[in-house]
């Protein structure tokens, strides 16, 4: 048993997908979410950047004393994990490896494609998860650069005729390719779910890094006894490093019920 809470970050609105799904496997955890929106978006920088800011965060984060990190951004998870990466005294857990798996999992043709940021699709992350279980496996993936600018903008409604525009060019390069199974890379795209899974159609299954993500840190956090003890509901604390006013707004719509817990606005480049 351990009450500390859990970490999670990304760069600006996206990893509320993951926090939504991971106060639905575990809730009575206390979360810290910190959202980078003054920096968003992370996926056209290059690694250093990213890497600095991870670093920042996680020294953010360790101020909480969490006991785990959830990385809830593709871009960081693809990019500053590694040898040569950002390191932590307490678990991080990352997106790119359990939707991975997930995709391999799904897959029945090996066709499989990848939606994501520009630096996710460069670091050619998920392509090295995947061949590692599937080295025969058909991949493809597309970066999506304004996929992340769109949904931090409110632009995610199914009927979003922006959103949709976007979603159509990028996956015009699937055109006949014949993947079956299409990985939701971003922590953004899960909103975008119904656009995309309409334009693909039925026969596609759409994997959500999202999902993925937060089922894996279920399983290690309970795997490794860290759970919380309490049988109340745990509370959610939000940072993040702009305007608190949009966070809140749009937080509410990706959370799919109203924002309870503060939200505050830290100066990251502090840390
Ligand atoms: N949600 C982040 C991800 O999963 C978006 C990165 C960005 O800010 O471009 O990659």
């Amino acid at each position: 048993m351990d009450n500390r809470p859990i970490g999670v970050f990304d760069s600006g609105l996206g990893g509320l997908t993951a926090l939504k799904e991971l106060r639905r496997l575990m809730p009575n955890e206390d979360i810290v979410y910190f959202g980078d929106t003054g920096r968003v978006p992370y996926g056209t920088k290059g690694r250093e950047t990213i890497i600095k800011y991870t670093w920042q965060i996680l020294r953010f984060l360790s101020g909480f004393n969490v006991k785990a990190v959830l990385v809830a951004c593709n871009t960081v998870s693809a990019v500053a994990f590694g040898d040569d990466g950002v390191k932590s005294d307490v678990p991080l857990l990352g997106a790119v490896v359990p939707a991975a798996q997930a995709a391999v999992k799904a897959t029945k043709n090996g066709h499989i494609g990848i939606l994501g940021t520009t630096a996710t699709v460069r670091s050619g992350a998920y392509e090295k998860s995947m061949r590692a279980l599937m080295p025969d496996a058909r991949i493809k993936s597309r970066a999506c650069p304004l996929l992340v600018p769109l949904v931090e903008s409110g632009h995610f409604s199914k009927g979003d005729e922006l959103a949709l525009l976007a979603v159509k060019e990028y996956l015009a390069d699937f055109d006949g390719w014949g993947e079956d199974t299409m990985i939701l890379g971003c922590t953004h795209y899960p909103v975008l779910r119904g656009i995309i899974g309409g334009v693909l159609g039925n026969g596609v299954t759409l994997i959500d890094s999202s999902r993925e993500a937060a089922a894996a840190a279920d399983r290690l956090i309970t795997g490794e006894g860290l759970r919380a003890g309490r049988t109340e509901e745990g509370c959610c604390r939000f940072y993040v490093s702009d305007y608190t006013e949009d966070f809140a707004r749009l937080a509410g719509i990706l959370l799919e019920q109203p924002l309870t817990g503060s939200v505050e606005r830290v100066d990251i480049e502090k840390y």
